[in-house]
């Protein structure tokens, strides 16, 4: 999902890791460092992620180590880093970004070299700051961190950590080992995808171009598509060597209510729709979700017996890509398996991707109708279409 622009005019097309336009990339990013979730009850929150997606908790702070006002939960697998917090008192930001958003992404962290640079050239260019270069220390070294504001209530954390030897960031405490995680198999952040209103996804389009420096990336279709059954819009925003992929969506008139329309009613605007983990072993990885209770859509048996006419040959048997629900898409340089969870609040806002790429670097635009299908059949279910 996440798709495809009517048009691809704006940004210069940039294929990633070349050179952009303005010569140099003036926000070099080496990652995604880590998202911070603002949550209801930060030590149950951890427990899902630890449990179901198989992430192991490495570190913490609370009052226990100082930290007053709130509690944090570091959980970790492969390179994926989540961080999931809650405050201890009603009258505090978090609570009230909770009481409006349930719980939900507040921060996209993205590791550097040089955070203060960072924050530097992003405000010279319009970022508005919501947190100033803080060297951050402890008796494991220092770090520094700064903040720019992003659509809604979603911030981006630049995180400079060379300096650093500790299990997370200053002030958070190791947890030595996790008795509870039961790994899954997930390795890295694939991509983020951002859910903005009506008629805004062009502005912030340009925001990731002029402020971030960011390019449209070339790997996907820039023709029409239809939005018979979308009704959304998308445009994937790609940083300058392409570990940074932010596809931003915004509602469009369709057949039905749009899916993302309903995102923005519950969750109270803009926010994070769903961030894709990948895999190695889609097979053995969606197995092993299902088993510790994640929950997935399904699409109708006829996706399968037309698979192979679309896709063609593929490593993975037709039936066990059936029986756990897994899609496939092709495109000119290889193919791609893919799978969505069922949101993971009670809210209809936050969900997963769970993707293997075989060459393919694109988002599954042949999945459309049949996931978007799926889409409206919970939201009917949900008296939401
Ligand atoms: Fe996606």
């Amino acid at each position: 999902m996440n798709a495809f622009p009517r048009s691809a005019s704006s940004p210069v097309l940039t294929a990633p890791g070349a050179p952009q336009a303005s010569g140099t990339d003036f926000l070099p990013l080496k990652g995604t460092d880590h998202v911070e979730f603002y949550v209801g009850n930060a030590r149950q929150a951890a427990y899902f992620y630890r449990t179901a997606f198989g992430m192991a908790l490495v570190a913490y702070a609370g009052p226990e180590t100082g930290q007053r006002d709130r509690a944090s939960y570091v959980v970790q697998q492969g390179k994926i880093r989540f961080v999931l917090t809650t405050a201890l008192r009603a009258d505090h930001p978090i609570a009230r970004h909770v009481a409006r958003h349930g719980d939900g992404v507040h921060t996209i962290a993205l590791w550097v070299e040089d955070a203060r640079q960072a924050w530097e050239e992003t405000t010279r260019r319009g970022a508005e700051s919501v947190g100033e270069p803080q060297a951050l220390k402890d008796e494991n070294g220092h770090a520094v961190v700064a903040s720019i504001r992003a659509y809604g209530d979603t911030i981006h954390t630049f995180v400079e950590r060379e300096a650093y030897r500790g299990p997370f960031l200053p002030g958070f405490r190791a947890v030595s080992s996790d008795p509870v995680a039961r790994p899954t198999g997930l390795r890295h952040i694939d991509h983020m995808v951002a859910n903005v209103g009506w008629n805004e996804m062009e502005q912030w389009v340009d925001f990731y171009a002029r402020v971030m420096g960011f390019s449209l990336y070339q790997h996907f279709d820039d023709k029409d598509i239809s939005t018979e059954y979308s009704a959304l819009m998308s445009k994937v925003m790609a940083n300058g060597n392409g570990y940074v992929k932010f596809p931003i969506n915004e509602p469009a008139e369709g057949k039905k209510r749009s899916q993302v329309e309903e995102y923005l009613d519950f969750y109270g605007g803009p926010g994070v729709q769903h961030i894709a983990l990948a895999t190695h072993d889609i097979l053995h990885t969606v197995t092993t979700l299902r088993s510790q209770g994640v929950e997935f859509l399904r699409v109708p048996h006829t996706y399968y017996t037309e698979l192979q006419g679309r896709v063609g040959r593929i490593d993975e048997p037709v039936d066990a890509l059936e029986e756990l629900g897994i899609l496939v898409d092709r495109d000119d340089e290889g193919y791609m398996l893919q799978i969505f969870t069922r949101p993971v609040e009670d809210r209809p806002t936050l969900f997963f991707e769970i993707i293997q790429r075989k060459g393919s670097r694109s988002f599954g635009k042949g999945n459309f109708k049949a996931l978007f299908e799926a889409i409206e059949r919970e939201q009917a279910a949900r008296g939401n279409l």
